[in-house]
């Protein structure tokens, strides 16, 4: 059928895709420009799924909160879009046992992961005119959901010599009076940062000056394991209002059941006006949420996790981390500023005057694909040119081997290898 769609004679109107470069896009080109063979299996540390790595298991609690939900035939209908009231109330409570002032249900809106909490926290912060202030590098759905809602984005660096600290003169410099939001990204993707309490309380106080709020992305809440603890962004939120965005997908280790939530923590009640509250129900309408049956299953799994199984995901990610930088050490055209504390991955910047054919972090990563059968994420995809991102969340003998690999391939393609032939 001939529609008004991507091309053809009788397009009506004309419709654009944003531009803007996608992780999944730019590693589905990587991973078909590899050559796995029988001797070289295709490692990726690309992609933030840790469950591709059979190290990296969900708590068998959760399991058996899906299974027993799902048994109960109790939860095969609708939920009420914002949430089912007990996932609401087990979010709430979770999330408030580090909070000053505690959270209640209504606080919580229950959604399709965190991506989706990124889609409504973006939304019903939209408006004519709008800007929003993102961390550069940072995580790309923030930008590509700004195009689509028409919101223009402002980048502020992330400062890679302070433990990429948020640059607050920039923001400051950036921010104007239709300015909607702050992101804040801790830990952080891409940089592995864990920001300090003193840090945190700067970015609030930053923001209320500059009379706008902080998007605090926490999907990797607690996954924190150098000098600083993991500090929740809404405790600042009598400093100035905070959404939170979270999800299980990280520290549950259960990306593919799709379930976040967007929390507003405001004890002065910015965010509680009927009318922003009603807009927020009224978006949640669109997006459905999560099935009902995974919803159910979050109060048992949020109770019943044991201690043991987060620690086991913290000691491996910083033993994996570890293994990473010191890998990394033994590499000259390569070097990592910042030793990753949190999250699950580091950034490391590329020395291309000491490559022989190299000319930007994209052929670098087209090149390892094929040479190498390694996949690791260009720079460019989350805002940093000549920069690489790696995925330490990857068990440790293929993380091991793929940074062999990844170091052979630097010496074939470095001055130094050349110069003795
Ligand atoms: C910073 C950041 N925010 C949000 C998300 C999306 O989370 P989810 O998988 O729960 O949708 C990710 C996923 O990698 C992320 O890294």
């Amino acid at each position: 059928m001939e529609g008004n769609l991507g091309g053809g004679v009788n397009n009506q109107i004309e419709i654009e895709t944003p531009n803007n470069i996608t992780i999944k896009g730019i590693l589905g080109l990587l991973m078909a420009n590899t050559e796995a063979t029988d001797i070289k299996k295709v490692i990726s540390l690309g992609m933030g799924d840790p469950t591709s790595y059979s190290c990296f298991h969900s708590p068998d609690v959760a399991h058996d909160a899906v299974i027993e939900s799902l048994a109960s035939h109790k939860f095969n209908g609708y939920s009420p879009t914002v949430g089912l009231p007990q996932t609401r109330k087990a979010i709430a409570d979770y999330l408030s046992r580090e909070l000053p002032e505690k959270l209640c249900s209504d606080d919580v809106y229950i959604t399709a992961g965190c991506t989706q909490a990124i889609e409504l926290a973006l939304s019903i912060l939209a408006r004519p005119g709008a800007n929003i202030l993102l961390p550069r590098p940072g995580f790309p759905i923030y930008a590509l959901c700004a195009a689509f809602r028409n919101i223009e984005v402002r980048y502020f660096d992330l400062i890679p010599g302070k433990g990429w600290e948020v640059d607050l003169n920039a923001v400051e410099a950036l921010a104007d009076h239709n300015t909607i939001g702050i992101v804040v990204i801790n830990p952080g993707n891409p940089c592995g940062n864990v920001y300090s309490y003193p840090h945190l309380q700067k970015i609030a106080e930053t923001a209320k000056k500059l009379r706008t709020i902080v998007i605090a992305d926490e999907v990797y809440g607690h996954l924190a394991f150098g000098a600083n603890p993991f500090v929740p962004m809404g405790i600042f939120g009598d400093i100035a209002p905070v959404l939170t965005l979270g999800s299980l997908s990280k520290r549950w280790l259960v990306p593919g059941w799709r379930l976040g939530w967007l929390v507003t923590n405001d004890p002065n009640g910015t965010l509680k006006n009927p009318k922003f509250v009603e807009r927020i129900k009224k978006y949640c309408d669109i997006c459905g949420g999560p099935a009902t049956f995974i919803q159910a299953a979050v109060p048992r799994i949020i109770q019943q996790t044991e201690d043991v199984f987060f620690r086991k995901t913290i000691n491996l990610l910083k033993w994996t981390a570890e293994i990473c930088c010191e890998k990394i050490k033994e590499i000259p055209c390569i070097s990592c500023p910042y030793k990753p504390e949190g999250s699950m991955a580091v950034m490391v910047k590329l020395h291309l005057p000491l490559m022989v054919d190299i000319s930007d972090d994209i052929d670098f990563c087209f090149k390892l694909a094929k040479e190498e059968s390694v996949i690791l994420l260009p720079g460019l995809a989350v805002g940093l040119k000549n920069w690489i991102r790696i995925t330490f969340a990857a068990d440790p003998v293929s993380l091991e081997e793929a940074l062999g690999r990844l170091k052979s391939f630097c010496q074939r393609h470095s001055y130094q290898q050349n110069d003795h032939h």
